[in-house]
């Protein structure tokens, strides 16, 4: 138990009465280097497609990609993570576009790391841009059946890690792919490439704009994604999910959804020793710029509020729609 001591010796607000008192104690802090910006990449030149559930975010084209990353880069974010948005007709029912050495994905890999060489870039793996159902994973009768999707994901990690991606992310939530992921790069040489797992990946409702911006929502039928995402009530669960996923090979794990779920973020930052991030995913960031733009508060502020939270919790770095502003306003240049 904390010693405390009373009225008026003890008076809480001497350590808060001066803006330099406040910073000499403040506990956690909220730096560019604790931000990883998501970008979607479409095909096409000179596109900058805006996503309207969320605002300030695009659809761009590899080289629209390319300068933003050079942005993100000057404004001193480490690392962005990278998601395509597939045509339509590349889509089909095993996801096979996933490990096309050549895909949308691949060349915009290659492209950001020859530009950009000290950004680091993150790409997920899970098939659900490339399949025709939305699914992470492939079917077996009528649900997502587990080995054979792992078989997948491997050749997609491998894929990504040749054409430059540094943290391979699988976010498909099949069991036993880290494993899996690390025995085969391992195997190619590809020794510096990192997984940082979604080993705590919950069935969200918060994914929404997510889905809209890959067009990935279409039909997940009635189980959605609960035979493989975790149950919101659980808790014992991530930690085991967690410490699985470190012992196959993890360098990094990634808690998700952010906001709805410090407690859990808390807990397993408490649990293992490896850097735990955590994702203010789309439906995160939708709220709170809707709120801010309806007018119920200041967005800047609510924003950086949010990302203290994250840290206070135990955050390494925070996947957030909102990188590129922040990053801009912690250089005062708003
Ligand atoms: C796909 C994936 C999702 C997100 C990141 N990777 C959606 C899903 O699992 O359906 C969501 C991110 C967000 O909402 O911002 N595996």
């Amino acid at each position: 138990m904390t010693a405390t001591g009373t009225f008026p010796a003890t008076r809480m607000r001497r350590l808060r009465a001066a803006t330099w008192r406040r910073r000499l104690v403040r506990e956690s802090v909220v730096t560019t280097d604790d931000l990883v910006y998501p970008l979607f990449v479409v095909e096409g030149t000179n596109v900058r497609d805006p996503i309207a559930a969320l605002p300030g975010n695009a659809r761009l084209s590899i080289d629209q990609a390319v300068k933003t990353a050079q942005e993100a880069y000057d404004l001193g974010i480490p690392a962005l993570a990278l998601f395509p948005v597939v045509d339509a007709k590349l889509k089909d029912e095993h996801g096979k576009e996933a490990f096309n050495p050549n895909n949308l994905l691949c060349r915009a890999v290659s492209a950001v790391k020859k530009a950009v060489p000290d950004i680091g870039l993150i790409c997920d793996v899970a098939l659900d841009p490339y399949t025709v159902h939305g699914h992470d994973g492939i079917f077996d009768g009528d649900d997502v059946v587990n080995d054979a999707t792992v078989e997948v994901l491997v050749k997609q990690a491998l894929v990504l890690a040749e054409a430059g991606c540094d943290v391979v992310a699988p976010s498909d939530m099949m069991d036993g792919r880290i494993a899996a992921i690390r025995t085969a790069l391992e195997a190619r040489g590809l020794v510096n490439t990192m997984i940082l797992s979604y080993a705590v990946k919950y069935a969200s409702a918060f994914y929404g704009p997510f889905r809209d911006a890959v067009g990935s929502r279409s039909n997940l039928g009635p189980k959605g994604k609960h035979t493989y995402q975790m149950d919101a009530a659980n808790t014992a669960e991530a930690l085991r999910e967690a410490a699985i996923d470190v012992a196959e090979g993890a360098d990094m794990i990634m808690v998700k959804p952010g906001m709805p779920y410090l407690d859990v973020l808390a807990a397993v930052k408490n649990n293992i020793n490896v850097p735990v991030l955590a994702y203010q995913v789309s439906g995160e960031y939708n709220m709170i710029v809707g709120a801010a733009t309806a007018g119920a508060f200041d967005r800047t502020a609510a924003i950086h509020e949010s990302l203290l939270a994250f840290k206070r919790a135990g955050a390494a770095a925070v996947f957030t729609y909102a990188a590129m502003d922040v990053a801009r306003a912690l250089r005062g240049q708003k």
